[in-house]
């Protein structure tokens, strides 16, 4: 096994737009991991940041990022041909193994629906071995919506429902095309028909995936049936350094995918409960 704080390298083959700060990045070569799982990205001069892994298993890693500091500024800045560093895969994804035969419910708000994304890809691959399945998903508005076009291929697969949280006068000329639903995304839960006696698997950020669990526990579901998908603060990404520690856990390491019934157990502090409730 190698170090795993050494980087190894990764050529940029091409970027795909998604919004105005937030691209896909394809590179040249696949990375044997789990849906969920994370790498620590680096750019040389620029340091290292946690990026979850885009692609499914078959397919070349994909990163899709949002431009908002120093590394991920920098990876923004990157042209094909060019290479950068990348450690892991790191963390323990989505709980997939254990959803055999179960319904599940997806809910994803904005940028969050990366890392969903290669968990949707491996359920649509062995389909038949899941029951129901539903995607619930928001973005604030219809241009701040990702991966627009595998959407509607993974509709024939699962029920997909998208709203965004705002479409108004100011946004006329966007919004007049939009045929979705309006509201935050936690709307969509009396619209929609949730699948019976689900396990949920959310990811977004902080205030959203607070507001999708009270809002599922409201509707009977169980802490232990509810995963979600944690940012934070990490340096090394393997469980030594401490930096994304909770209680006597690791973000990285034992994360950072956690149940809520997990993470309520784990959770010292009224702030180490950000982003779960
Ligand atoms: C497990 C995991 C998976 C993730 N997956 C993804 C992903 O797939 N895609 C993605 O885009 N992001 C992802 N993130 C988030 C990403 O790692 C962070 O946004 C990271 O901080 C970006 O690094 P950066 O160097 O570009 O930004 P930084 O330079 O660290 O800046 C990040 C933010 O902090 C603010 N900031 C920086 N320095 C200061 C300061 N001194 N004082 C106040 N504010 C400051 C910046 O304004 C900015 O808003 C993930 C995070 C985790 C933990
Ligand atoms: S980032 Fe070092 S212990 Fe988690």
């Amino acid at each position: 096994m190698g170090n795993s704080y050494i980087p190894s390298s990764v050529r940029l083959e091409r970027i795909e737009e998604e919004t105005d700060d937030t691209r896909t990045f394809f590179f040249d070569r696949k990375i044997d991991s789990r849906p969920g799982q994370f790498l620590e990205v680096s750019v040389l001069g620029y340091g290292e940041a946690p990026i979850s892994i885009n692609s499914s298993a078959d397919e070349n890693l994909r990163l899709t990022i949002r431009s908002v500091g120093n590394v991920t500024g920098a990876v923004h800045r990157m042209k094909p041909g060019d290479e950068m560093g990348i450690r892991g895969p790191f963390g323990r994804g989505w709980p997939l193994d254990e959803m055999e035969g179960k319904n599940l419910l997806i809910v994803a708000g904005g940028i969050g629906l990366a890392p969903l994304r290669a968990a949707i890809l491996d359920i649509i691959r062995s389909r038949e071995r899941y029951g129901n399945v539903a995607l619930f998903y928001g973005a604030r508005s219809p241009e701040l919506i990702i991966h627009k076009k595998e959407l509607g291929e993974w509709a024939k697969e699962m029920d997909v429902k998208v709203t965004v949280d705002v479409c108004d006068e100011y946004r006329k000329d966007i919004c007049s095309a939009w045929k979705g639903d309006v509201g935050v995304v936690t709307t969509l839960f009396d619209k929609y028909r949730i699948p019976e006696d689900s396990t949920a698997f959310v990811c977004g950020p902080p205030v959203m995936m607070k507001f999708a669990t009270k809002e599922l526990l409201k509707r009977g579901f169980t802490m232990d049936r509810i995963y979600v998908s944690l940012e934070r603060h990490m340096k090394c990404g393997m469980g030594m350094c401490g930096h994304c520690q909770i209680g006597g856990r690791y973000v990285c390491k034992d994360g950072p995918v956690f149940s809520v019934a997990e993470f309520v157990k784990w959770a010292e502090k009224p702030e180490e409960m950000e982003g779960v409730l």
